[in-house]
């Protein structure tokens, strides 16, 4: 039986996908073989590779100035690839924001120097710098942020308004909703959350940007070898990449990401809307900075947090349990989770509120 799985991720995937993923394990149309037993060289893979990379290519609008990779590593191993294909062109500046940019930064500070523009870590990360406290060195080197903070649940909704070429990580929020790809020199993020099963790597890189890579990086390292050899310069993940386009495919089916925008606002707000009115659970992120995708909310005590966890499995509701760095829970309700289960969810923690509040 499928249950409610609000985990960061791996993440739920739509049961539609799943499904049609079952129905062709064994034999793909009439190849005679399973995806994953296909060379990613063959014509039956070139078509579903070119078929994901299309649909990407259209539901974000992505411009011609730009190249759509799918690459390995998650986006761990882009914390460093970033500053040694880029770090040249000048001094990086992060923006810290949370766990995963204090990361980049210290993955960043292994391969070179780097300032950190401005970090909220003294809120612990409950909020986003304001832009007109930022203290940018210069204009040439890269800008990097973390779009959603997964763990800590806050969000930077608007693009910045800065002049150095702009880096995103993307991991848990990508396809969540619209976005300008023209503003970006690179958006990136592991697939696990909104776009599939793990080991797959989505990278979006503008044709210029490309073009100022470190030549002297071993090739596998090197993003514009990866956009030349159309992300096949080794064997690239064929069965994540494949069940990509499956979900690249629902979501077009939705109504593209207007339409899936509009959903998950609704998600979002009906659970922050009551646990805002609650006085038993908060959340502590500043209103204007608070994620769609990750909801963190904390129980009047911690004492309850074990009593919570266990009766939310016994209600199919399950992987709720914060990060351990942060504590309290965790609603991870991307893409692919429906309003019905926000809905179970919410009459759970209301029965829960009842009996202990
Ligand atoms: C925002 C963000 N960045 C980076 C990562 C690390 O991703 P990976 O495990 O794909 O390296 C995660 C993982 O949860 C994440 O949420």
């Amino acid at each position: 039986m499928r249950k409610w799985n609000f985990s960061a991720g791996p993440a739920i995937i739509p049961e539609s996908v799943l499904k049609e993923t079952q129905s062709e394990l064994l034999e793909f149309k009439s190849s005679g073989m399973s995806v994953m037993e296909m060379s990613h060289r063959s014509k039956d893979y070139g078509e579903i590779a070119n078929a994901a990379r299309d649909d990407l290519i259209e539901l974000l609008d992505v411009p011609e100035s730009h190249d759509v990779l799918f690459l390995q590593g998650g986006a761990t191993l882009q914390f460093g690839l970033i500053p040694m294909n880029f770090a040249h062109i000048g001094i990086p500046e992060y923006l810290e924001t949370g766990t995963w940019s204090t990361k980049a930064i210290k993955e960043c500070s292994k391969v070179c120097d780097l300032n950190i523009c401005a970090s909220s870590e003294e809120s612990n990360f409950t909020n986003v710098p304001e832009l007109i406290d930022w203290k940018l060195r210069s204009s040439n080197g890269y800008f990097h942020y973390v779009a959603n903070e997964t763990i800590q649940g806050n969000a930077i909704h608007d693009v910045p308004s800065v002049e150095n070429p702009i880096i995103a990580d993307m991991s848990s929020v990508i396809l969540a909703e619209p976005i300008d790809v023209s503003k970006f020199s690179m958006i990136y993020a592991g697939a696990q959350k909104n776009i599939g099963p793990a080991g797959l790597t989505i990278a979006i890189i503008s044709k210029d940007f490309l073009s100022s890579c470190n030549k002297d990086l071993p090739n596998i390292m090197n993003y514009d070898k990866h956009a030349q050899s159309g992300s096949m310069l080794n064997t690239p993940p064929t069965f994540a990449w494949y069940m990509a386009g499956k979900v690249f495919k629902w979501l077009k089916s939705l109504g593209g990401l207007e339409a899936v925008k509009e959903s998950n606002y609704l998600k979002a707000s009906t659970l922050y809307d009551y646990i805002d009115r609650s006085d038993f659970y908060s959340n502590p992120v500043a209103k204007k900075n608070r994620s769609i995708m990750n909801i963190p909310f904390i129980l009047k005590s911690p004492d309850l947090d074990g009593a919570f966890l266990n009766e939310a499995e016994s209600e199919n509701l399950l992987n709720l349990k914060g990060h351990r760095s942060v504590g309290g829970m965790r609603a991870s309700i991307y893409n692919a989770m429906p309003q019905e289960a926000i809905d179970d969810l919410i009459a759970f923690m209301e029965a829960f509120e009842s009996k202990y509040g």
